[in-house]
C-alpha cells in the first residue's frame, strides 16, 4: 500500500443499496485508490434489510462491475471516527437536492468534531428519485423494482420477503 494512497469512504443506511449509490460508487472509484462503503446505523432509522446480507450483496454487486477497489463494511459505530482509525480522508456524499445539502451540512459539522482531517466530498446523483424507502415501499406493493436495484440487491429483497413469508406461515 502507497503512503500517498487517497482513501474515502461513502456511508449510508443502504437499505436497500440502489442504483443511484451505485452510480456514486462507481464515479468515487474512479476518483480515489480506494473507496469503503460503510453501512452505517442512523439512529432515526429501523433497518429492513440485514446489514450483513446487505453487505455481501453490495460486494457481488461491485464485483459484477469489475470494481476492484471497494471494501465493503457493516458498521456501527461513529464514521468519522472509523475514518481515522483507517486513515481515510474524505467522506462522500451524494446530492439529490437543496435538502440534502442543509442536512449534510449538519452532519459534516459534527463529523469534523471527531475527526478534523475529514474532508466532504458532495457529488450530485443522477438518479435523485430513488430513494432506499421509494423502493421499500414500492416493493411492499408487489411492485416490480428490479431496475431500480442492482440485481444482487434484489435476489436479497427476494429472499428477505419468501422467508418472512415462511415465517408467518409457520407461525
Ligand atoms: N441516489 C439516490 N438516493 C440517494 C443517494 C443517491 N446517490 N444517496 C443517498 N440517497 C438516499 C438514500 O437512499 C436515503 O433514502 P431514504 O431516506 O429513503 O432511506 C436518503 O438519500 C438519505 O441517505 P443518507 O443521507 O445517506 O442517509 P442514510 O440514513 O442512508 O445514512 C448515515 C446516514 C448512516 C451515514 C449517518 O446516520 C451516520 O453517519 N451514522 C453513523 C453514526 C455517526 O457517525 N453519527 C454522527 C454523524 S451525525
Amino acid at each position: 500500500m502507497s503512503i500517498n494512497m487517497r482513501k474515502a469512504m461513502f456511508c449510508g443506511s443502504f437499505d436497500p443499496f440502489t442504483i443511484g449509490h451505485l452510480d456514486i460508487v462507481k464515479r468515487a472509484s474512479k476518483m480515489f485508490d480506494e473507496v469503503h462503503i460503510l453501512i452505517a446505523v442512523n439512529a432515526n432509522k429501523k433497518r429492513n434489510y440485514d446489514s450483513n446480507w446487505m453487505a455481501y450483496a453490495i460486494q457481488k454487486t461491485v464485483e459484477d462491475e469489475n470494481i476492484t477497489n471497494v471494501i465493503v463494511v457493516s458498521f456501527d459505530g461513529l464514521v468519522a471516527k472509523y475514518a481515522k482509525d483507517n486513515q481515510i480522508d474524505y467522506s462522500i456524499r451524494g446530492l439529490r437536492n437543496s435538502m440534502d445539502y442543509n442536512y449534510e451540512e449538519n452532519i459534516a459539522e459534527v463529523n469534523k468534531l471527531i475527526n478534523d482531517n475529514l474532508e466532504q466530498i458532495y457529488l450530485r446523483t443522477s438518479n435523485a428519485a430513488i430513494s432506499s424507502s421509494m423502493v421499500r415501499e414500492l416493493f411492499s406493493y408487489g411492485e416490480d423494482v428490479s431496475k431500480f436495484v442492482p440485481k444482487e440487491i434484489y435476489r436479497v429483497m427476494r429472499d428477505c420477503r419468501t422467508l418472512s413469508q415462511k415465517i408467518w406461515l409457520n407461525y
